[in-house]
């Protein structure tokens, strides 16, 4: 038998996290950076043979493939805890790695139904968010528990600004349980932006202003960080209608919508030592 390949490419939160585990709707899109994962059968054991060496990820490895006969090289272009789903594209890249090393592709019912019990590893309680926009590319707006919708939206330049700290989903996401009910209704307010933003997403300007908003509310779920606040700042000094951190926080990326393309962000990232890039969104 020869090599198999699986590729899922990444994914930023428009808008929404947090509150679309408790129901509410959230709008993702997918960028270009990915993740693959080939298989390569082998005598003996399956075996990481080129991975980031992680003990959820060998819980996952464990409960995917055969416990013998494989070799896994996984080569990820995303930064690891950085909110852009590092762990989702590798769920759904195994997976169809899997499917092509039978021969045979997956429908998105099966990667998404299959990619749950993969991300309940990695992330304990996920909406499933995660893995359905790295499952299906483009935007898309997901209401936990119901079929995800794509999302016809036009591609933003969007500047993405490294925060160069890793967030923990599962803590978070467990955090913000524990502050329940008192964070309720800033998770209906990040809910009911959601719904707005479906009325101007050709807007960059009123887009913008509901991302700020968002970035308030993760505050109060106690989801950002002080680094995090400071590249929101930097953002709007320079260009940008609009700034979130994408994903759990705690760390992470900061989403910054720059309609003039971003350069003179960039430019002021880099002078600071600040790790960011500029990509659209949607992307892939
Ligand atoms: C993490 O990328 C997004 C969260 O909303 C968790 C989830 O939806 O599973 C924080």
């Amino acid at each position: 038998m020869s090599p198999a390949t699986g590729r899922a490419c990444g994914k930023l939160i428009l808008l929404g996290e947090h509150a679309v585990v408790y129901g509410h709707r959230a709008i993702a899109a997918a960028v270009s950076r990915g993740v693959t994962v080939t298989l390569t059968p082998r005598p003996g054991p399956t075996r990481l043979e080129r991975g980031p060496a992680d003990a959820r990820l060998a819980q996952v490895l464990a409960l995917a493939l055969p416990a013998e006969g494989l070799g896994v090289d996984i080569h990820s272009e995303l930064p690891t805890g950085r909110g852009m789903g590092s762990s989702a594209a590798l769920s759904v890249a195994l997976l169809r790695a899997r499917a092509a090393l039978a021969g045979r592709t997956l429908d998105f019912d099966t990667l998404h139904h299959e990619g749950f019990a993969l991300e309940r590893i990695f992330h304990g309680n996920p909406s499933g968010l995660d893995h359905a926009v790295c499952a299906l590319g483009g935007a898309v707006l997901y209401r936990r528990g119901e079929a995800p919708t794509p999302l016809p939206m036009p591609s933003h330049p969007v500047v993405v600004l490294d925060s160069g700290a890793a967030g923990d989903t599962s803590a978070l996401v467990a955090a913000v349980a524990a502050r329940r009910p008192g964070v309720d209704s800033a998770l209906a307010g990040l809910g009911a932006l959601v719904e707005q933003a479906l009325g101007v997403l050709d807007q960059p300007a009123a887009l913008g202003a509901l991302l700020l908003e968002a970035h308030a509310l993760l505050r109060q779920l106690g989801v950002s960080t002080p680094a995090l606040d400071a590249l929101v700042a930097l953002a709007m000094d320079h260009g940008a209608t609009g700034a979130k951190l994408a994903g759990a926080g705690g760390g992470g990326v900061v989403l910054a919508l720059t309609p003039d393309g971003g350069e003179a962000l960039l430019r002021e990232a880099r002078r600071r030592d600040i790790s960011a890039f500029c990509c659209r969104l949607p992307e892939a």
